[in-house]
């Protein structure tokens, strides 16, 4: 596959969704992982600490750590090879199925990962030919109401309490890194890096991010390193306490 590698939606985000859970120590607002690709939902050095960390953080906190599929293994491999619509579905199937979640939710979902830069090419959007990706594009096209307006996912974005986007500063898997707090390049224009205020997306407010925005719900942070390198502390200061407690 050609470079460069254009990979939007990898991104750290955090978003607490739907009703008002009680918020008075009784009962914690229960949390969803979803892994990235090559990872999967139970490893106790990714995702298993992640957990853990959530758990320990706030006491008393369901945490339900995605699995895509009816092992492991089907997981990692569902997170190379599944088309992304197809993943979303399962999740989605996942969350309604768990009763605890039924009051609402806190969720962190974790970039994609470095194996996008191998496979992904739902993930491909070639700044220099827009018009195709929209045609070919199954996924992102699609999510950022590119060809059709579907008014569902816009409403569905509102229903969000807080959107919480985190760009790592030296990031090299997510190109343009300014994708993860969503800036993309001109199109037509790889030289040229619009911020997320520039984009059509944003001005045309196609999929509610700048109602979001103008809302207070919309949080942009960054962190120092590459792809990822987060530290416990930046997790449970910045995430953990702030936003799911
Ligand atoms: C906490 O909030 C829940 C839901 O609003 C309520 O049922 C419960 O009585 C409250 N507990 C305390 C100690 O205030
Ligand atoms: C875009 O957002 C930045 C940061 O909030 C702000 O400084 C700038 O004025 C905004 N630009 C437009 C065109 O709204
Ligand atoms: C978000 O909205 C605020 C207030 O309306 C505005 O000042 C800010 O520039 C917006 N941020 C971006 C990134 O556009």
């Amino acid at each position: 596959m050609n470079p460069p590698r254009i990979i939007l939606l990898s991104l750290l985000l955090v978003a607490a969704v739907q009703g008002s859970p009680p918020r008075n120590g009784t009962k914690q607002v229960p949390v969803v992982i979803w892994h990235g690709m090559g990872d999967c939902c139970c490893n106790p050095i990714s995702m298993g600490s992640v957990k853990k960390l959530i758990e320990d953080t706030n006491p008393g906190t369901y945490v339900h750590s995605l699995k895509l599929g009816a092992s492991i293994t089907k997981d990692i491999e569902h997170g190379f090879f599944a088309n992304v619509n197809e993943l979303v579905y399962m999740a989605c199937i996942k969350i309604k199925n768990d009763p605890e979640l039924v009051n609402g939710y806190n969720a962190i979902g974790f970039s994609q990962g470095a194996q996008f830069l191998v496979v992904q090419a739902q993930y491909w959007h070639d700044p220099k030919n827009v018009q195709e990706y929209k045609e070919r594009s199954i996924f992102l096209a699609d999510i950022n109401n590119e060809n059709k307006n579907n008014p569902t996912y816009k409403r569905n974005l509102l229903q969000l309490k807080n959107l919480v986007l985190i760009k790592f500063n030296q990031d090299h898997m997510v190109v343009p890194k300014e994708s993860s707090w969503f800036g993309f390049y001109k199109d037509g224009d790889i030289d040229t890096i619009l911020a997320m205020n520039e984009t059509d997306l944003y001005t045309q407010d196609r999929i509610g991010l700048r109602k979001l925005n103008e809302s207070g719900r919309l949080h942009f942070l960054s962190v120092d390193g590459d792809h990822l390198q987060v530290s416990r502390e930046f997790l449970v200061d910045k995430i953990i306490k702030k936003y799911f407690m």
